[in-house]
Protein backbone atom coordinates (compact mmCIF):
# COMPACT_ATOMS: atom_id res chain seq x y z
CA UNK A 1 0.00 0.00 0.00
CA UNK A 2 1.30 3.36 -0.82
CA UNK A 3 1.49 6.33 2.06
CA UNK A 4 -1.90 8.14 2.46
CA UNK A 5 -2.78 11.33 3.40
CA UNK A 6 -5.86 12.27 5.42
CA UNK A 7 -6.92 15.81 6.92
CA UNK A 8 -10.42 14.41 7.92
CA UNK A 9 -11.31 12.12 10.72
CA UNK A 10 -14.02 10.38 8.22
CA UNK A 11 -11.46 9.58 5.54
CA UNK A 12 -8.87 8.25 7.76
CA UNK A 13 -11.26 6.25 9.71
CA UNK A 14 -12.76 4.49 6.78
CA UNK A 15 -8.74 3.30 6.26
CA UNK A 16 -8.78 2.21 9.72
CA UNK A 17 -11.71 0.38 9.37
CA UNK A 18 -10.51 -1.60 6.31
CA UNK A 19 -7.31 -2.09 7.96
CA UNK A 20 -9.00 -3.69 11.19
CA UNK A 21 -11.59 -5.82 8.69
CA UNK A 22 -8.03 -7.44 7.69
CA UNK A 23 -6.84 -7.77 10.94
CA UNK A 24 -4.24 -5.58 11.03
CA UNK A 25 -2.32 -4.72 13.57
CA UNK A 26 -2.28 -1.01 14.19
CA UNK A 27 0.71 1.11 15.45
CA UNK A 28 0.44 5.25 16.42
CA UNK A 29 3.09 7.87 15.97
CA UNK A 30 1.39 10.91 17.64
CA UNK A 31 3.72 14.20 16.74
CA UNK A 32 3.81 18.08 16.50
CA UNK A 33 5.91 17.55 13.02
CA UNK A 34 8.68 19.47 12.01
CA UNK A 35 10.01 15.44 12.01
CA UNK A 36 13.76 14.69 12.84
CA UNK A 37 15.29 11.33 13.36
CA UNK A 38 13.91 11.22 17.03
CA UNK A 39 10.33 11.20 15.64
CA UNK A 40 11.69 8.32 12.72
CA UNK A 41 13.25 5.98 15.60
CA UNK A 42 9.36 5.61 16.82
CA UNK A 43 8.32 5.10 13.16
CA UNK A 44 10.58 2.70 12.61
CA UNK A 45 9.78 0.70 16.14
CA UNK A 46 6.06 0.91 14.72
CA UNK A 47 7.06 -0.55 11.55
CA UNK A 48 8.65 -3.41 13.63
CA UNK A 49 5.96 -4.70 15.17
CA UNK A 50 3.08 -3.30 13.50
CA UNK A 51 1.24 -4.10 10.00
CA UNK A 52 -0.68 -0.53 9.72
CA UNK A 53 1.76 2.66 11.04
CA UNK A 54 -0.21 5.78 11.45
CA UNK A 55 1.90 8.99 11.93
CA UNK A 56 -0.13 11.81 13.28
CA UNK A 57 1.00 15.48 12.43
CA UNK A 58 -0.72 18.33 14.52
CA UNK A 59 0.66 21.25 16.29
CA UNK A 60 -1.90 21.34 19.20
CA UNK A 61 -3.33 24.45 20.55
CA UNK A 62 -4.58 23.03 23.61
CA UNK A 63 -0.63 22.07 24.87
CA UNK A 64 0.69 25.18 24.44
CA UNK A 65 0.41 28.29 27.36
CA UNK A 66 -0.63 31.42 26.30
CA UNK A 67 3.25 33.53 26.45
CA UNK A 68 4.53 30.13 24.17
CA UNK A 69 5.92 29.31 20.71
CA UNK A 70 2.50 28.24 19.17
CA UNK A 71 2.51 30.97 16.36
CA UNK A 72 6.42 30.17 15.68
CA UNK A 73 6.22 26.60 15.99
CA UNK A 74 8.59 25.17 13.07
CA UNK A 75 5.98 23.49 10.30
CA UNK A 76 7.39 21.91 7.71
CA UNK A 77 4.37 20.09 6.00
CA UNK A 78 6.51 18.44 2.88
CA UNK A 79 9.36 17.45 4.70
CA UNK A 80 7.87 15.77 6.93
CA UNK A 81 5.60 13.58 3.84
CA UNK A 82 8.73 12.94 2.71
CA UNK A 83 10.46 11.33 6.00
CA UNK A 84 7.35 9.32 6.82
CA UNK A 85 6.99 7.74 3.07
CA UNK A 86 11.06 7.26 2.94
CA UNK A 87 10.25 5.00 6.91
CA UNK A 88 7.79 3.30 5.64
CA UNK A 89 4.32 5.10 7.17
CA UNK A 90 0.89 3.88 5.65
CA UNK A 91 -0.99 6.62 6.95
CA UNK A 92 -0.86 10.42 7.56
CA UNK A 93 -3.13 12.01 9.37
CA UNK A 94 -3.37 15.54 9.25
CA UNK A 95 -6.24 17.48 10.44
CA UNK A 96 -6.52 21.15 10.90
CA UNK A 97 -7.38 22.67 14.36
CA UNK A 98 -11.13 23.28 13.18
CA UNK A 99 -11.05 19.47 12.41
CA UNK A 100 -9.68 18.37 15.96
CA UNK A 101 -11.37 21.15 17.58
CA UNK A 102 -14.44 22.10 15.88
CA UNK A 103 -15.60 23.99 19.35
CA UNK A 104 -13.46 24.25 21.87
CA UNK A 105 -13.41 21.40 24.38
CA UNK A 106 -15.94 21.27 27.34
CA UNK A 107 -14.10 18.09 28.05
CA UNK A 108 -10.71 17.75 30.28
CA UNK A 109 -8.65 15.20 30.53
CA UNK A 110 -5.90 14.89 33.31
CA UNK A 111 -3.89 13.29 35.48
CA UNK A 112 -3.22 15.60 38.19
CA UNK A 113 -1.13 13.36 40.29
CA UNK A 114 1.65 12.75 37.61
CA UNK A 115 0.76 15.98 35.61
CA UNK A 116 1.65 18.71 38.54
CA UNK A 117 5.30 17.64 39.07
CA UNK A 118 8.32 18.12 37.29
CA UNK A 119 7.28 20.10 34.31
CA UNK A 120 4.18 20.62 35.34
CA UNK A 121 4.94 23.25 38.11
CA UNK A 122 6.51 25.34 35.21
CA UNK A 123 3.92 24.60 32.95
CA UNK A 124 0.33 23.78 34.85
CA UNK A 125 -1.61 23.70 31.94
CA UNK A 126 0.82 21.35 29.30
CA UNK A 127 -0.48 18.13 30.62
CA UNK A 128 -3.75 18.42 30.12
CA UNK A 129 -3.34 19.49 26.78
CA UNK A 130 -1.42 17.11 25.64
CA UNK A 131 -3.80 14.17 27.40
CA UNK A 132 -6.98 15.62 25.89
CA UNK A 133 -5.10 15.24 22.05
CA UNK A 134 -3.74 11.87 23.31
CA UNK A 135 -7.09 10.82 24.14
CA UNK A 136 -8.79 12.14 21.12
CA UNK A 137 -5.96 10.83 18.77
CA UNK A 138 -6.72 7.34 20.85
CA UNK A 139 -10.02 7.10 19.89
CA UNK A 140 -9.83 8.64 16.10
CA UNK A 141 -7.62 5.72 15.41
CA UNK A 142 -7.95 3.34 17.95
CA UNK A 143 -3.95 1.82 17.58
CA UNK A 144 -3.22 -1.51 18.95
CA UNK A 145 0.02 0.56 19.99
CA UNK A 146 0.66 3.60 20.56
CA UNK A 147 4.74 4.31 20.86
CA UNK A 148 6.22 8.09 22.60
CA UNK A 149 10.13 9.18 23.54
CA UNK A 150 11.34 9.10 26.53
CA UNK A 151 12.60 12.02 25.79
CA UNK A 152 9.53 13.19 27.22
CA UNK A 153 9.78 10.92 30.35
CA UNK A 154 6.57 12.57 32.44
CA UNK A 155 4.94 12.90 29.34
CA UNK A 156 5.12 8.86 28.20
CA UNK A 157 3.90 7.88 31.73
CA UNK A 158 1.15 10.59 32.12
CA UNK A 159 0.16 9.09 28.79
CA UNK A 160 0.63 5.38 29.69
CA UNK A 161 -1.40 6.17 33.25
CA UNK A 162 -4.18 7.71 31.14
CA UNK A 163 -4.43 4.79 29.06
CA UNK A 164 -4.57 1.99 32.24
CA UNK A 165 -7.10 4.51 34.13
CA UNK A 166 -9.56 4.55 31.11
CA UNK A 167 -9.53 1.72 29.79
CA UNK A 168 -8.02 2.63 26.52
CA UNK A 169 -7.22 -0.97 25.36
CA UNK A 170 -3.66 0.58 23.57
CA UNK A 171 -0.20 -0.93 24.41
CA UNK A 172 2.13 2.53 25.61
CA UNK A 173 5.53 1.76 24.18
CA UNK A 174 8.58 4.25 25.12
CA UNK A 175 11.39 4.17 23.16
CA UNK A 176 14.94 5.23 23.77
CA UNK A 177 16.20 9.06 23.22
CA UNK A 178 17.55 9.71 20.31
CA UNK A 179 20.76 12.29 20.65
CA UNK A 180 22.94 14.16 18.29
CA UNK A 181 26.72 13.21 18.63
CA UNK A 182 27.60 15.25 21.01
CA UNK A 183 24.76 14.15 23.44
CA UNK A 184 22.06 16.80 23.01
CA UNK A 185 18.61 15.29 22.77
CA UNK A 186 17.32 15.94 19.28
CA UNK A 187 14.06 17.77 19.32
CA UNK A 188 12.31 20.54 17.04
CA UNK A 189 13.09 22.98 19.41
CA UNK A 190 16.70 22.74 18.89
CA UNK A 191 16.01 25.11 15.88
CA UNK A 192 15.45 27.94 18.15
CA UNK A 193 19.19 27.77 19.16
CA UNK A 194 21.79 30.48 18.81
CA UNK A 195 25.16 29.27 17.89
CA UNK A 196 26.49 29.54 21.59
CA UNK A 197 23.40 28.19 22.88
CA UNK A 198 23.71 25.00 20.61
CA UNK A 199 27.48 24.69 22.06
CA UNK A 200 26.16 25.26 25.88
CA UNK A 201 23.31 22.74 24.88
CA UNK A 202 24.89 19.48 25.53
CA UNK A 203 25.93 20.60 28.96
CA UNK A 204 22.70 18.93 29.79
CA UNK A 205 23.02 15.19 28.98
CA UNK A 206 26.50 15.87 30.31
CA UNK A 207 25.73 16.91 33.76
CA UNK A 208 22.86 13.60 33.78
CA UNK A 209 25.24 11.54 32.48
CA UNK A 210 27.63 12.92 35.79
CA UNK A 211 24.58 12.46 37.94
CA UNK A 212 24.43 8.55 36.72
CA UNK A 213 27.99 7.64 37.51
CA UNK A 214 27.69 8.86 41.10
CA UNK A 215 24.34 6.77 41.57
CA UNK A 216 25.97 3.89 40.19
CA UNK A 217 29.09 4.07 42.26
CA UNK A 218 27.99 5.25 45.63
CA UNK A 219 24.44 6.16 45.83
CA UNK A 220 24.81 9.78 47.75
CA UNK A 221 21.90 11.37 49.08
CA UNK A 222 19.82 13.17 46.04
CA UNK A 223 20.80 16.69 47.37
CA UNK A 224 24.61 16.10 46.61
CA UNK A 225 23.73 14.90 43.22
CA UNK A 226 21.68 17.79 42.20
CA UNK A 227 24.13 19.91 43.34
CA UNK A 228 26.74 18.46 41.09
CA UNK A 229 24.59 18.86 38.26
CA UNK A 230 23.80 22.63 39.03
CA UNK A 231 27.62 23.06 39.23
CA UNK A 232 28.31 21.38 35.91
CA UNK A 233 25.52 23.52 33.92
CA UNK A 234 26.70 26.60 35.98
CA UNK A 235 30.13 25.70 34.36
CA UNK A 236 29.15 24.91 30.70
CA UNK A 237 26.07 26.65 30.19
CA UNK A 238 26.59 29.72 32.61
CA UNK A 239 24.16 31.66 30.18
CA UNK A 240 21.17 28.87 31.11
CA UNK A 241 18.71 29.52 33.10
CA UNK A 242 17.75 26.84 35.50
CA UNK A 243 13.99 25.59 35.87
CA UNK A 244 14.17 22.41 37.85
CA UNK A 245 16.99 19.62 38.41
CA UNK A 246 15.15 16.64 40.31
CA UNK A 247 15.86 13.24 41.12
CA UNK A 248 12.39 11.34 41.29
CA UNK A 249 10.89 7.93 41.51
CA UNK A 250 10.21 6.88 37.87
CA UNK A 251 6.89 5.64 38.79
CA UNK A 252 5.37 8.53 40.68
CA UNK A 253 7.39 11.36 40.19
CA UNK A 254 8.16 12.09 43.34
CA UNK A 255 11.38 13.79 44.62
CA UNK A 256 13.39 11.39 46.01
CA UNK A 257 16.08 11.14 48.95
CA UNK A 258 17.83 8.18 48.61
CA UNK A 259 19.13 7.13 45.35
CA UNK A 260 19.30 3.72 44.94
CA UNK A 261 18.08 2.94 41.58
CA UNK A 262 15.88 2.77 39.55
CA UNK A 263 16.14 6.61 40.01
CA UNK A 264 14.70 9.62 37.35
CA UNK A 265 17.34 12.64 36.95
CA UNK A 266 15.41 15.39 35.07
CA UNK A 267 15.65 18.39 34.02
CA UNK A 268 14.34 21.29 32.77
CA UNK A 269 16.96 24.55 31.42
CA UNK A 270 16.22 27.84 29.14
CA UNK A 271 18.76 28.99 26.86
CA UNK A 272 17.98 32.39 25.90
CA UNK A 273 14.42 32.15 24.82
CA UNK A 274 14.25 28.30 24.46
CA UNK A 275 13.28 25.71 26.65
CA UNK A 276 15.17 22.49 26.67
CA UNK A 277 14.47 19.29 29.07
CA UNK A 278 16.33 16.23 29.27
CA UNK A 279 16.25 13.12 31.54
CA UNK A 280 18.00 10.01 32.06
CA UNK A 281 16.45 7.16 33.75
CA UNK A 282 19.28 5.00 36.16
CA UNK A 283 18.97 1.45 36.61
CA UNK A 284 21.33 -1.10 37.45
P1 LIG B 1 6.55 15.98 19.48
O1 LIG B 1 7.33 16.91 20.31
O2 LIG B 1 6.48 16.17 18.01
O3 LIG B 1 7.09 14.53 19.78
C1 LIG B 1 6.43 13.41 19.22
C2 LIG B 1 7.02 12.15 19.85
O4 LIG B 1 8.40 12.05 19.51
C3 LIG B 1 6.94 12.19 21.39
O5 LIG B 1 6.56 10.91 21.88
C4 LIG B 1 8.37 12.53 21.78
O6 LIG B 1 8.74 12.06 23.06
C5 LIG B 1 9.15 11.82 20.69
N1 LIG B 1 10.50 12.39 20.55
C6 LIG B 1 10.85 13.70 20.38
N2 LIG B 1 12.19 13.83 20.37
C7 LIG B 1 12.71 12.59 20.55
C8 LIG B 1 14.04 12.07 20.66
N3 LIG B 1 15.11 12.85 20.57
N4 LIG B 1 14.18 10.73 20.84
C9 LIG B 1 13.10 9.92 20.95
N5 LIG B 1 11.82 10.35 20.86
C10 LIG B 1 11.63 11.66 20.67
O7 LIG B 1 5.36 15.15 22.09
C11 LIG B 1 4.62 15.67 21.27
O8 LIG B 1 5.01 15.97 19.98
C12 LIG B 1 3.17 16.06 21.61
O9 LIG B 1 3.12 16.40 22.97
C13 LIG B 1 2.15 14.94 21.28
C14 LIG B 1 2.43 13.66 22.07
C15 LIG B 1 2.13 14.66 19.79
C16 LIG B 1 0.72 15.42 21.69
O10 LIG B 1 0.39 16.59 21.03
Amino acid sequence: MSMQTHETIGSLRSQIVQARRFGRRIGLVPTMGALHAGHVSLIQAARRECDTVVVSIFVNPTQFGPHEDLARYPRTPQQDLQMCHQAGVDLVFMPSVAEMYPAPSATEVNVPALAGRLCGISRPWHFAGVCLAAAKLFNIVQPDVAYFGAKDFQQAIIIRRMAQDLNFPIRIVICPTVREADGLAMSTRNSYLSPAERQAAPGLYESLQIAREMILQRQPPAGEVIQAIRDHLARRAPGGQIDYVRLANPDTLEDVEKTEPPVLAALAVKLGSTRLIDSVLVDR
